[in-house]
């Protein structure tokens, strides 16, 4: 393959991931190799189990897209690589290696906010979508309502006041005895299921803010199926899924609604691996089509934790100058940019 490429790394979490992209957002190859399997029988991500899993998962990775791509080391512009948020024992591994492909061969590191990042998956996907948008990143770790009026410019609306909107799938998920990660299935069980079995609360639907807030939500619904266990009328498990997923989504759709008709922005982009949700893609495209407005949410292999997504916001860095210092370090926490 000719031309020019930016090799992205992502390690934040449970994906090990590697891709090569070129500068119009070509993607010459995508790698991303899985340890929910690894993680599945603990109901979530073990730290330290993932750090590990990283490190042997990463070089073979990086080849794998090289190869795939048909590009040397030599043929690379620079590389891209998560910084944070995510696990810090995780993050290390991609920074780490990152910087030692720089290192050798002289190359641009660019340092990128995995937020950052699952929002420009929507830009990769849709190379004629621009600023002023409305971000709804939903991930394992966040809820962030986002008022995107430029290129890297980002007001946080509203957030999470307790747990992700993934963590309360998740949670929910491991409760019922789904395994991990939860959001796929109680996606999948609830379109068997009636949203309308059990009334469980919408939090904060109408405080006037745009935050949310879903731990009473998750206690909720484990206190429903506790309390009919021991009536011994067992709830249907695809009536639990579909009710507590509309719990969840109508507040997150009747938010982002009013945060359309707040800012006058018509355009409203989904990142971050609760994005995948059917039933919220299908509801909040539905309620902004009423109001003249669009929804975007990239293909899956997208929305889920990528480096694909990573690489293609470097090389936007990589034009800005916004190149980073080999020793910088990664964060656990990190926000978005201002
Ligand atoms: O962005 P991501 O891959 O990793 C983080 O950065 O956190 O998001 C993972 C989260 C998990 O909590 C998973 O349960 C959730 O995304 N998820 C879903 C769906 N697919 C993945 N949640 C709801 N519905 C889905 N279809
Ligand atoms: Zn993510």
């Amino acid at each position: 393959m000719g031309g020019e490429f930016l090799l992205g790394i992502e390690t934040s979490c449970d994906e090990t991931s590697a891709a090569v992209v070129g500068r119009g957002g070509e993607i010459g190859a995508l790698i991303i190799s899985s340890q929910a399997g690894l993680h599945s029988k603990y109901g979530g991500v073990v730290p330290e189990v993932a750090g590990r899993a990283h490190l042997e998962a990463l070089l073979p990775a990086v080849r794998e897209a090289l190869s795939q791509a048909g590009v040397g080391y030599r043929d690379l512009r620079g590389v891209a690589v998560t910084r944070g948020p995510g696990l810090i024992g995780s993050l290390l591994v991609g920074l780490t290696a990152a910087k030692a492909v720089c290192f050798a061969l002289d190359l641009p590191l660019l340092a990128v906010n995995h937020l950052e990042a699952h929002i420009y998956a929507n830009f990769l996907h849709f190379p004629d979508l621009e600023p002023p948008l409305l971000a709804f990143v939903v991930s394992g770790g966040h809820t962030l309502l986002v008022h995107m009026p430029a290129h890297r410019r980002y007001r946080v609306l509203g957030e999470t006041l307790d747990d992700a909107a993934g963590e309360a799938y998740d949670k929910v998920a491991r409760f019922l005895g789904l395994g991990y990660p939860g959001g796929p299935v109680i996606d999948r069980l609830a379109r068997e299921g009636d949203p309308q079995a059990i009334p469980f609360p919408r939090a904060l639907m109408r405080d006037g803010t745009y935050n949310f807030s879903l731990s009473g939500l998750k206690t909720a619904v484990i206190n429903y199926v506790k309390r009919t266990r021991a009536e011994g009328v067992e709830a249907r498990v695809e009536d639990v899924a579909a009710s507590f997923q509309a719990a969840v989504v109508e507040v997150q759709v009747y938010k982002i609604v009013r945060a359309v008709e707040e800012t006058g922005v018509r355009r409203v982009v989904l990142a971050g691996g609760v994005a995948a949700n059917s039933y919220l893609r299908a509801r909040l495209g539905e309620a902004l089509e009423e109001k003249g407005a669009r929804l975007f949410y990239p293909p899956l292999s997208l929305c889920l934790d990528n480096a694909a997504m990573v690489a293609y916001l470097g090389w936007r860095m990589l034009e800005e100058g916004d190149v980073a210092p080999l020793d910088v370090d990664a964060v656990a926490t990190l926000p978005l940019p201002g």
